[in-house]
């Protein structure tokens, strides 16, 4: 059975540690990175790990994760409050997901309370900071069970 998990990030991310640091941490997406790749290697689960500020490229990730991936963690950034797009392609994708939102969206402006994802979403961590991450890598190794080798 496939171990792979795909992680992928929405628009500025990219800007992560740099942008808003008061709300989104210092820590950069790279950092992010390489957390989840240590402790996918640790969990045994293959972690393929994108950023994109289009959403097509997100769309095709997901598409590409179909019948393939084990599950998808995502966080869609901005698009999490505006894509259907994104829903449907998550709808048609077999595993589990797990949203991650960095800031706890429910304290900040309205507009940010609405997510298209949870709607799909096996689970939703919000508000943990960037450590949001590991603990959906901890849950999707849950979900899917430990390796037997
Ligand atoms: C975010 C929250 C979104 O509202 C915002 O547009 C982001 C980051 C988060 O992880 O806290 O870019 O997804």
């Amino acid at each position: 059975m496939s171990r792979i998990v795909v992680v992928l990030n929405g628009p500025n991310l990219n800007l992560l540690g740099k942008r808003e640091p008061e709300i989104y941490g210092r820590e950069t997406l790279a950092d992010v990175e390489a957390e989840c790749r240590r402790l996918g290697a640790e969990l045994k689960l293959a972690i393929e790990f994108h950023q994109s500020n289009r959403e097509y490229e997100i769309i095709d990730w997901i598409h590409g994760a179909r019948e393939r991936a084990a599950a998808i963690v995502i966080n869609p950034a901005a698009f999490t409050h505006t894509s259907v797009a994104i829903l449907d392609a998550l709808n048609a994708f077999g595993g589990p997901i797990i949203e991650v939102q960095i800031s706890n969206v429910h304290k900040r402006e309205a507009f940010r309370h609405l997510s298209f994802v949870s709607a799909v979403a096996s689970g939703v961590i919000v508000g943990c900071g960037t450590e949001g991450y590991a603990l959906a890598l901890r849950r999707i190794a849950t979900l899917i069970g430990e390796d037997k080798g």
